[in-house]
């Protein structure tokens, strides 16, 4: 008896088992009868058998050409030409080998949904979560895994088998064009909340990418840019992000990133991918490039790249023909080819990817269930940065209310890229880039279809609400006047690909805002934003709530904090400058190239019939040096000795809590102790962080973030809370003696409420230690 391979998938569902279960044991029999006859003269399709035993008997069948097959792959809409009917489109596809039974890899971008960017699967939609800065704003990697196991479930039953997600690059610039896309700025919150994501994603047997490694920081000039900084400050903040996630998530694979890192593109750098990752870390997953990131053959190969994506980007397919001559030359040695299939073949085992493979045709979904994911994430994530006058939350009984702006009778914005989701709650709005480039025109500034307005009404049934769309602000200060509420909805797009020239609202909202509040002191502003922003009428407003990009619920879960339903529960998982200034570097690198090349590419005649595509539009390289070192974030800010508009980790609550009691054990397992009690009159969310005091890069003393937790507690509710601290956090990393070296001895820490708060205090007696790296 053969068994197809959809009664092979129905085996592992709950139906399936049920089925079985009716069945009894004479059913086991004859499965197990059939199971056998499959494998025969196939021993590693056989689930018994170890998963290294599985890889090498398959390993031993396949052929250089099989080999060389599985290590390169096609962007995913080559598939529509070679199989019309298959819905797998996605980022990527790298054909499997049937006649051994290894599984294509069907590959879909990522950490916010199922994407659907340029909608290459017309009609097809999925659930959109917030931004992940929503999601690690929420300080809740128990948030982090839902959303990831809610992304891996849809995109398992879409059929995909690998997700490009896990964006763990850390936020070094504030006008970063895909920072929505990552977790901020501390390697600590970054770690572990992508970690909690992959965990998620992984859990469905399907596959996760961590990425962009490494050092992929900013959007301008990304394909030809050389990141420079010293290793050991690498070490001790991006990578420390990406060792942690690591350690935690898993991940399958790890993407190398487009740029180079001090002097050797990201996909050819011995040191980050054979040194760093493989020895390191003991990675035993597969290194894939990021599409058009690959630049050579035998040096790729021999720094520890595993598999090109997407090679149509690339300038030619270099691990095809040419990897196959290198093999027959000897400048490839075959044992390194041998060593990349056994990765894959690796993870693809391990992930039961053999046994269990992705459906061939969709699978229903339960998108209300996943709607509601997507709505706690955004409610967890949204963060009360002012409430002047306790402005909010709003009451029902408001009788007069006035909204304005940023599209909030449609829906909420998202950004854009190769994360782009279609939502489940429509697209009410999909606009060109304005004087945006010929080469980025399937990107488009994108909202889901979840109206705050709409939310909003639905809790005043009995009120007047007015909308304005906020193109006159003299007429929206007039309709503002005399209001009990006023809601400003101000947006920001962020895209991959673009960086933020300014940090400024665009397009006159500033304006907009301070008119308003000049007439109405009870206006709140929600900020749909993809990272920091400026604010120069915050003296003015009653309050601010930084929604983010609320993802397929947003309108819902924004006017669910506005109203009180759900406490404002996140706090900042990045820095909010005061001015552009104060950051490390007050001006986007390169833009002067991006802008030059940008010219002369819309003044040249276009080359019919050119069959290369240029993925970096003509951009001369240029240096970035990290001047802050490992001192990202609010350890600039801080050992600078300047104040931003909003420290990391600041949020309010709607309630108020206390901390006491707060202690810390040091030796070789620091940990840390206190109490924390709700001492307001409503329930509420709070985020206690441990800070330590360590020298920064210049020798000044700087925080680190060690620890932190996020509690919900009932009025008059106290919880005592216990956090280990991992103690890398508080070490130098020592490139000399390749190891973590924490020398012994008093190291303050502080229990505060955001990085610029002065808290309690105590002191870790640390032992000396030197930690592998
Ligand atoms: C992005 C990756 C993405 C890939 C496939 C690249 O341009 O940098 O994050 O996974 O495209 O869409």
């Amino acid at each position: 008896m053969k068994w197809s391979r959809e009664q092979r998938m129905d085996m592992g569902t709950r139906t399936g088992r049920s089925w079985l279960r009716r069945g009894g044991v004479c059913l086991w029999a004859l499965l197990a009868a059939g199971a056998a006859q499959a494998q025969e003269g196939r021993p590693w399709l056989d689930p018994a058998v170890p998963t290294a035993q599985r890889v090498e008997l398959v390993l031993g069948r396949m052929t250089l050409d099989e080999k060389i097959s599985l290590v390169h792959g096609n962007f995913g809409s080559v598939l529509r030409k070679t199989r019309p009917d298959d819905k797998r489109i996605g980022a990527g596809h790298v054909p499997g080998v049937p006649r051994l039974g290894i599984p294509d890899l069907y590959e879909s971008d990522a950490s916010l949904g199922v994407a659907n960017g340029g909608t290459m699967r017309p009609g097809d939609v999925a659930t959109a979560l917030p931004a992940s800065l929503a999601t690690a704003a929420s300080f809740d990697p128990a948030i982090a895994y839902e959303g990831g196991a809610m992304i891996g479930a849809e995109a398992r039953a879409k059929g995909f088998n690998v997700l490009l997600a896990g964006g763990a690059n850390l936020t070094r610039d504030p006008w970063n064009g895909r920072d929505f896309e990552y977790l901020g700025e501390d390697p600590w919150l970054t770690g572990v909340m992508a970690g909690a994501a992959i965990r998620g994603v992984q859990d469905n047997g399907i596959m996760s990418t961590l990425k962009h490694f490494a050092l992929n920081a900013q959007e301008s000039g990304r394909y030809v840019l050389d990141a420079q900084i010293a290793q050991g400050a690498l070490r001790e903040s991006d990578l420390l992000a990406f060792q942690i996630a690591l350690e935690r998530g898993q991940p399958d694979s790890v993407m190398c990133a487009y740029n180079k890192v001090n002097g050797d593109w990201s996909c050819e750098n011995d040191w980050l991918l054979n040194q760093v990752l493989k020895r390191d870390w003991s990675f035993p997953g597969w290194v894939m490039s990021d599409w058009g990131g690959v630049h050579s053959t035998v040096k790729a190969a021999l720094a520890g790249l595993d598999q090109e994506s997407g090679q149509e980007l690339d300038q030619e397919v270099y691990f095809g023909e040419p990897l196959q001559t290198a093999i027959g030359k000897g400048t490839v040695p075959e044992a390194r080819l041998d060593d990349m299939v056994r990765r894959i073949l690796g993870r693809l085992f391990h992930r039961g990817l053999v046994d269990r493979p992705a459906p061939d045709s969709p699978q229903p979904i339960d998108y209300a269930a996943h709607g509601l994911v997507a709505r706690r994430a955004a409610e967890a994530g949204a963060v009360l940065l002012r409430n002047e006058g306790r402005v909010l939350p709003l009451s029902t009984a408001l009788k007069r209310v006035v909204v304005i702006g940023g599209h909030a009778d449609v829906g909420v914005l998202s950004g854009g890229g190769s994360s782009q989701v279609q939502a489940v709650s429509g697209s009410p709005l999909r606009m060109p880039i304005p004087n945006g480039p010929a080469n980025l025109g399937f990107i488009k500034i994108t909202y889901h279809g979840s109206s705050p307005l709409a939310a909003i009404k639905a809790r005043l049934p009995g009120a007047q609400v007015t909308f304005l769309d906020g193109a006159d602000p003299a007429a929206a200060a007039a309709a503002a006047t005399g209001a009990d509420a006023v809601l400003v909805f101000a947006t920001q797009w962020r895209t991959e690909a673009i960086d933020l020239e300014s940090l400024a609202l665009p397009e006159g909202q500033d304006a907009l805002i301070a008119a308003v509040a000049a007439a109405n002191p009870r206006t709140t502003v929600v900020l749909e934003t993809g990272g920091a922003v400026l604010m120069p009428w915050l003296g003015k407003v009653g309050a601010v709530l930084e929604a983010w990009y609320p993802g397929d619920q947003g309108g819902e879960a924004i006017a669910r904090v506005l109203f009180g339903e759900v406490d404002a529960g996140g706090r900042l998982p990045l820095t909010f400058p005061a001015r552009e200034e104060q950051a490390p570097r007050p001006q986007v690198p390169g833009l002067a190239n991006v802008k030059a090349a940008a010219a002369e590419q819309a003044a040249k005649p276009r080359t019919p019939g050119a069959t290369t595509v240029d993925i970096t539009g003509g951009v001369k390289g240029f240096d970035v040096p990290y001047v802050e070192g490992a001192d990202v974030g609010y350890r600039w800010y801080g050992r600078q000795g300047l104040k931003p508009l909003f420290p990391f980790g600041h949020g309010l609550s709607y309630s108020r809590f206390r901390h006491d009691g707060f202690t810390a054990q040091g030796g070789a397992r620091p940990s840390v102790r206190f109490t924390v009690t709700n001492t307001g009159d409503r329930p509420g969310v709070d985020v206690p962080q441990v800070y330590a005091v360590v020298p920064g890069a210049d020798g000044r003393p700087a925080r680190r973030l060690v620890a932190f937790q996020r509690v919900e507690l009932a009025p008059g509710q106290s919880v005592a809370v216990t956090l280990p601290i991992d103690p890398r956090l508080i070490a130098r990393y020592d490139s000399g003696a390749a190891a973590w070296a924490v020398s012994g001895g008093p190291v303050p820490v502080v229990l505060a409420r955001d990085a610029g708060d002065t808290g309690l205090t105590a002191t870790l007696a640390m032992s000396a230690l030197s930690l592998k790296p």
